[in-house]
């Protein structure tokens, strides 16, 4: 979409169609993908897409909500960029609806600091290899933890030395729990898919029922435990964000702030990727805290660096599969 001010949008004319389509390039879970958009008089609603949650490594649909929340970032970016200014509701129908966020077309200027950042939404990925050896610097890292807290969550390096040794143990014994676990290797496998169904984490189509079929009948916990532990000690920067709550109001921030994080480190050239074993698997998590000092409760685990060439971006479903049809509702007047 063109950016700056947009005038006389409608869902016919596609204009909501372009801002959801820039929204869902956010990252989530396995590739989930677990969100619907809702049309509204003078807005959108975002929703949670509980049939695509994931009952074995995210039990408490933490994950998918802070998935949601990157989105819903994505749309605050993408919405500003058009020209936009809005309110923002979370959790508008209470805490048990599938409704995580309404928002609301307003007059007034669009926040120039949230469409500065919308270039990312295209440059943003999740880069899984080792990064490039060069370091970040403490500038760029104080920049993102400003952005985290501007979202309501803290993002927490986890220095070289003792804490970086015992993140990488503790992420390498979340790799053995996940990975004993026949249920939790059944889970990934179904998320692994060939790249024409546009969701999961796609591979190749002639080989993805064969990578299915490993994934599901060996444990290949010890080595892939290795192998992260050894990124989470060589990565640049290790970060964790947390929240001082857990419950879904704290993960929609965590989400709002990841995706704000890593749209601005994607403006510097940095990419990140995940370890969260330890935040999944419930029974390290608590030592996250004790044994590095996270304060609050741990959300997301972190490598921050600079990719060693273009990332490839992941697929993504098409919007018209991901917009709930409103009955009565002609326009959703993004005017
Ligand atoms: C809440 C959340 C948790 C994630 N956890 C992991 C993870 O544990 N391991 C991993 O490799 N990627 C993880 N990812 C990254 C997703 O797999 C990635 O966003 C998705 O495959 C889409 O790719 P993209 O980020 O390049 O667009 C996570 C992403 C989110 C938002």
């Amino acid at each position: 979409m063109a950016e700056g001010r947009v005038d006389s949008m409608t869902m016919a004319d596609g204009a909501l169609q372009e801002l959801i389509a820039r929204t869902i390039r956010a990252p989530s879970s396995h590739n989930t993908q677990p969100w619907r958009f809702r049309p509204e008089r003078g807005g959108v609603s975002v929703l949670a897409d509980r049939e695509r949650r994931l009952p074995v490594n995210d039990p408490a649909d933490r994950e998918l909500t802070i998935s949601c929340g990157c989105a819903l970032m994505n749309l605050r970016v993408a919405t500003a960029a058009a020209g936009r200014a809005y309110r923002l509701d979370l959790l508008p129908e209470g805490e048990r609806s599938s409704s995580l966020a309404r928002m609301t077309w307003q007059d007034g200027a669009p926040d120039a600091e949230d469409a500065s950042l919308a270039s990312a939404i295209e440059t943003r990925h999740t880069w899984r290899e080792r990064f490039a050896p060069i370091s970040v610097s403490s500038e760029v890292v104080e920049a993102l933890a400003a952005m985290a807290e501007q979202e309501g969550a803290r993002l927490q390096e986890i220095e070289q030395g003792k804490p970086r040794r015992e993140a990488a143990r503790l992420v390498a014994q979340g790799d053995a729990v996940q990975w004993r676990d026949p249920s939790w290797r059944r889970e990934l496998a179904g998320w692994i898919r060939p790249r024409r169904l546009r969701d999961g984490l796609a591979v190749p189509g002639p080989v993805a029922p064969f990578a299915r079929m490993v994934v599901r009948t060996f444990d290949m916990g010890q080595r892939v435990g290795r192998h992260d532990a050894q990124l989470a000690e060589d990565a640049p920067r290790l970060m964790v964000l947390s929240t001082n709550g857990d419950e879904r109001i704290d993960w929609l921030h965590a989400g709002q702030a990841l995706e704000r994080v890593l749209l601005a480190a994607s403006q510097l050239g940095l990419q990140a990727s995940y370890l969260n074993q330890p935040v999944q698997v419930a029974s390290l998590r608590p030592r996250l805290c004790d044994a590095l000092g996270v304060r609050g409760h741990p959300q997301i685990l972190l490598r921050l660096g600079y990719p060693q060439r273009e990332p490839v971006a992941s697929p993504r479903r098409r919007v018209a599969e991901l917009v709930e049809p409103v009955p009565g509702l002609i326009r959703s007047s993004f005017i």
